[in-house]
């Protein structure tokens, strides 16, 4: 899976401009899909078997977007000020570079500390395009950027730009490939819009009409030093969600993935996560209502040019999700 995982990390595709992203999703999954198609948002969905008596229409969410910053003024001297797509905390930016969607490279600096105790707000930082003025700059205001970064495998773990979500876009398609038969009629989607509005999960789930939707997205750890107070870890199994800061998972969602790890004899984790949401909020509440869930992957320094996974936890979570779809689910 390294090697999906690298292709599908170093594609640049903020949110909005998912298409780069999409088209190497679609050569992965197109070789397995009873059914492909692309809807209105942008969303590439997948289906995999039909329903059969015992079986249900379930809804996976895997995000193609990556967090990035936007344009929003370019002073008379070329330097691109900038706002963020996605939560990103100004003490990750200083010395990041970017890639905008139109190709322009970029590096972030700031201005003048008077303080080095107190971090810039992004305010005061701006992307350096090699401009000279404004006239030969080649961004413009409304162009996006996402961070550029070079996967790094360091054996157990792995490390890039936009684990979030591609390492559960890799879930899924590493999933779909080894789900040899199911009972449901399963729809993989690959989402868009996730980091600014949970759009694409939304209008996708309109859609699709699910009976259960699961999303498929990392969560935080509390495993680094005087890290987040949170009993995730890296290594300990995929996280099976219960709560974050958009929603609670369905309990009867909860005690299926635990009773599925628990018969597999797959590791598991239970997630409490103080902030940060997934598609699996827009699913919970799209027409009257679906039973939803996420299985997590587990990782570190989330919206950061360095996102870290560890690889058993990336094989638990596709263990996981096959041995839960390739037999029938009772939620009563
Ligand atoms: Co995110
Ligand atoms: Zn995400």
């Amino acid at each position: 899976m390294k090697s999906l995982i690298q292709k599908l990390t170093e594609t640049f595709s903020p949110s909005g401009y998912e298409s780069a992203i999409r088209d190497v999703i679609r050569a992965e999954v197109e070789p397995l899909a009873d059914e492909i198609r692309v809807d209105a948002l942008g969303n590439l969905i997948v289906r995999k078997g039909a329903r059969s008596e015992q079986g249900k229409r379930i809804m996976l969410a895997g995000h193609m977007d990556e967090i990035g910053l936007i344009a929003s003024h370019i002073d008379e001297n070329g330097f691109v000020r900038f706002t963020t797509i996605g939560g990103i905390r100004p003490q990750v930016l200083h010395g990041a570079r970017v890639v905008f969607v139109n190709g322009t490279r970029g590096v972030i600096g700031g201005e003048r500390y008077e303080n080095w105790n107190q971090m810039h707000p992004y305010e005061k930082m701006f992307i350096d395009v090699g401009a000279a003025s404004a006239k030969d700059c080649p961004v413009r205001v409304g162009d996006m950027a996402a961070f550029e970064r070079a996967f790094m495998d360091m054996g157990d773990k792995l490390v890039a730009k936009s684990m979030d979500d591609r390492i559960g876009v890799a879930v899924m398609i590493e999933t779909l490939r080894q789900l040899k038969s199911t009972p449901h009629e399963v729809y993989f989607v690959f989402t868009t819009q996730e980091e600014v509005t949970l759009g694409g999960a939304a209008t996708a789930a309109f859609g699709l009409d699910p009976e259960i939707g699961i999303s498929v997205d990392v969560t935080a750890t509390g495993d680094t030093p005087k890290g987040e107070k949170m009993e995730v870890s890296l290594g300990k199994g995929p996280a099976v969600k219960i709560k974050d800061g958009g929603m609670l998972a369905d309990p009867r969602i909860v005690d299926w993935m635990i009773r599925t790890a628990e018969k597999s004899k797959i590791p598991y984790q239970r997630e409490v996560l103080l902030g940060g949401t997934t598609d699996a909020k827009a699913m919970q509440v799209a027409r009257a209502g679906v039973p939803a869930g996420c299985v997590s992957i587990p990782c570190r320094y989330i919206h950061s040019p360095s996102e870290m996974v560890e690889t058993n936890d990336v094989q638990n979570a596709v263990k996981l999700l096959v041995a839960m779809l390739s037999a029938p689910v009772s939620l009563d």
